[in-house]
């Protein structure tokens, strides 16, 4: 019988990973605070919070709803900054047992390529691949370079030159419209990998008060409704450009358990990331991996990767 390690073990652009569970940018702390609840030596990989050049207190609160498929998210990227994250966070990535991708934003091209350029000299040192978060719904303009074929283009034909080593990822947004148009653009422009999907844009009301109940006014929905949206997307993203370009997604939406995984693989994806869950039970993502070594080896087959795409569709 083959080996657990084998069944799962997968190859993301060139990053090997012991099995294709990631965890979500923003779900997770900044880096590796996870480790305290979780094995991280169980996992893929993590990827860390979207860091942009400065420090950002992020949104007021209330910035975190539950919602009756999932939650509303408004964080508004609170993060370090880049120079904190490289001083306190980036010498503990060499150390993590799982592979690290670490996510950049930006309100402007320079912000990502600035970013991006310090990150990758992070690359032998414990830094994977950098993933270009262009699909943020809760801050002015965190999506502005995800909406359109043009800019995305653009933003990776900056920030390549500057990612020498690491693997370049793109996380896309589930309202982008045609998202195989806007991948195909990051793929013309150089990405090794796609993240489908974001949070979608999505409000709730206190109707006793008549006010929004984020500070924000709007958020980003993530959970169990996302994931049927992902699916689709990772699915339409796969058959018309990323399976014959021979460029991984990476499916994020819902996964809760390990049939939603399960379900991205079919659709094309070659990983997927866990944000909401890990907000119910840290631990899910064992659960997941779990469940998934089970699965591929009940459908016959030696290694997860020959069920990537592989839905049935006559
Ligand atoms: C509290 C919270 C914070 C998030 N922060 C980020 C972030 O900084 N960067 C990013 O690319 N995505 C961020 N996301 C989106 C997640 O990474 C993920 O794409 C999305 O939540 C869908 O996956 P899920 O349904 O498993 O949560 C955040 C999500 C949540 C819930």
């Amino acid at each position: 019988m083959t080996a657990a390690a084998e069944v799962l073990a997968t190859d993301l652009a060139g990053i090997a990973l012991r099995n294709p569970v990631l965890l979500a940018a923003g779900t997770c702390g900044t880096l590796d605070e996870m480790s305290d609840v979780l094995d991280l030596s169980r996992i893929g990989g993590v990827v860390s919070k979207s860091i942009t050049p400065l420090p950002r207190e992020g949104n007021p609160t209330w910035r975190i709803l539950p919602a009756r498929a999932g939650m509303l998210n408004a964080i508004g990227l609170a993060n370090p900054g880049i120079d904190a994250f490289e001083s306190h966070y980036l010498p503990r990535a060499e150390k993590m047992p799982c592979a690290v991708i670490c996510s950049v934003a930006g309100f402007g091209i320079e912000d990502y390529v600035q970013v991006a350029a310090v990150l990758d000299e992070w690359n032998g040192r414990g830094v994977a691949a950098i993933e270009l978060n262009i699909s943020c719904p809760n801050v002015k303009t965190g999506t502005e370079f995800g909406m359109s074929p043009a800019l995305t283009g653009e933003v990776v034909r900056a920030v390549r030159p500057v990612v020498k080593g690491a693997a370049l990822f793109i996380k896309l947004s589930p309202v982008a419209p045609e998202l195989p148009v806007i991948a195909r653009a990051a793929i013309e422009a150089g990405v090794d990998a796609l993240t489908i999907s974001n949070t979608i844009p999505a409000m709730a009301i206190d109707v006793h008060t008549r006010t929004p109940r984020l500070a924000n006014v709007t958020g980003g929905l993530s959970g169990p409704a996302l994931h049927p949206v992902a699916v689709r997307l990772v699915h339409e993203v796969y058959r018309k450009i990323a399976r014959d370009a021979g460029v991984p997604i990476i499916g994020a939406g819902g996964v809760m358990r390990w049939e939603d995984a399960a379900e991205f693989v079919l659709a094309g994806a070659t990983a997927v990331q866990i944000g909401a869950a890990l907000f119910a039970d840290p631990r899910a993502p064992l659960a997941v991996v779990r469940g998934l070594e089970k699965w591929a080896r009940v459908q016959g087959c030696a290694s997860i990767r020959e069920l990537v795409g592989a839905v049935k569709i006559d």
